[in-house]
This record gives structure tokens, sequence and C-alpha cells, in this order.
């Protein structure tokens, strides 16, 4: 009910789609998906990492990884690990901990972001968080939203209304993360460009 309400297939989903193209997480790896929700992009996740990958949810309501853990279990998905924090103020070690427990990899190869961070308050604490999860040279997507522009701007109070109505900030812009601090940046926008979508890596330290 909550996906049939959530404006999933009119708005969202080609941005869930264009991100996880963009980042194109390969066999094999393990991917963060960062305030997961009920799992809305576990089955594009799947078709890249595949069987032999790994898909660790995190996300600070029990009762969206409930619904995520149920779509798991139905679609008879054993390598999705859930794990129940709070990304602004979790300690990363400790979450590394619990995944490794969990039979993941304390280090992820790639984190995504989908229309998240703008729920997060304190979001570059949650990023800070995110990129601390991560393996060197870890792939990073977000995808989050803005006010429509263009042609499209006479949307602009429908999409405000609707941001403000499930919570998130229109004006966080959250994947300034990604164009300040990563390389191989990758750009998109949907939906009259209320859905933005930013993928690139992060810089491997540098060599003294
Ligand atoms: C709009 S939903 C998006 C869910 C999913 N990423 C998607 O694309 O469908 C935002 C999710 O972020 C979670 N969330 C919000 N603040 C959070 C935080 N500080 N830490 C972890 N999860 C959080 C909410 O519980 C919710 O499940």
């Amino acid at each position: 009910m909550y996906d049939l309400l959530s404006g999933e297939y009119p708005v969202y989903h080609a941005g869930r789609v264009l991100g996880i193209t963009a980042l194109a997480p390969r066999t094999g790896q393990q991917v963060l998906d960062v305030g997961c929700g009920t799992g809305l992009n576990f089955s594009l996740l799947q078709q890249r990492v595949g069987t032999s990958g790994t898909i660790v949810g995190i996300d600070r309501s029990a009762d969206m990884l409930n619904m995520a853990r149920r779509r798991a279990t139905a679609r008879g998905w054993n390598n999705v690990i859930l794990v129940q924090a709070d990304m602004v103020l979790l300690d990363p070690r400790s979450i590394a901990a619990r995944i490794e427990e969990s039979g993941g990899s304390a280090a992820s190869d790639a984190a995504l972001a989908t229309y998240s961070l703008s729920l997060m308050g304190d979001w570059t604490r949650a990023w800070a968080n995110m990129t601390a999860l991560l393996g060197p040279g870890g792939r990073l997507g977000v995808v989050d939203l803005q006010d429509p522009v263009g042609g499209a701007r006479w949307l602009i109070p429908s999409a405000r209304l609707a941001c403000a109505l499930g919570g998130s900030d229109i004006t966080a812009a959250p994947w300034r993360a990604i164009e300040q601090q990563c390389v191989n940046v990758l750009r998109g926008s949907a939906r009259g460009g209320h859905l933005q979508i930013r993928t690139g890596d992060m810089p491997e330290a540098p060599v003294i």
C-alpha cells in the first residue's frame, strides 16, 4: 500500500533506474542502500550484483525494514542484509561490524541513497557515514529531488507539496556532495528536472 501511494511509477521509478544504471555495480559486489525504505531498489540492484553479491539496506525505521524484509523473503533473495540504524548518528565501525556478523563485508563497493538524504536533516553527516562504510575507490550514487525547471515549473507547487508531505527538504540538494568530493561524476535528471541523479567515485587516497 505504501508503495502504491508513494507515486513510484509516475515519478520516482525513473530516478532509481537512472541512478542504478549510472552506479553500475558489478556482479559479486556489495552495495549499501542508504535509507532503503521498503526495498524498492533491491530488484534493480539484484539484477546487477547477482546472487554472489550483497545488498545491505540501512534504515532507521523498523516498519520500513519489515516491509523490505518481506520483499526479500518473497523473492527468495538470500543476499540481503538489513540493518536498523540512523545514518546521521551511527558509528560506522559498529555498523561495519554488524554487517560482517551478518555475513557481509565491512567495506562496501558502492553506496546509493535514493530519495533519502533529503529527509535526514543533517544529511552531510549521513553522507560522511555513507562514505566511511565504503572501501577504497568505492562508488557513490545520490538520487534526490529539487524544484522542477523550465517548462515543468508549473509543477513546482505540487512537487513542493509532495515533498513536504513526505518529510523531505526539496532545497537540500545532497548530490552536491558527489559534485564536490567525487571523481568521474555522471549527471542526470528526469521528470522536468525534479529528479536529480549523480554518481561518482571516491578518489583513492593520494600517494605521498
Ligand atoms: C522517501 S523514503 C525512500 C526509501 C527508498 N530509498 C526509496 O528510494 O524508495 C526515505 C527513507 O529514509 C529513511 N530515513 C530517514 N531518515 C533516516 C535516517 N536518519 N537514517 C536512516 N534512514 C532514514 C526513512 O525511514 C525512509 O525509509
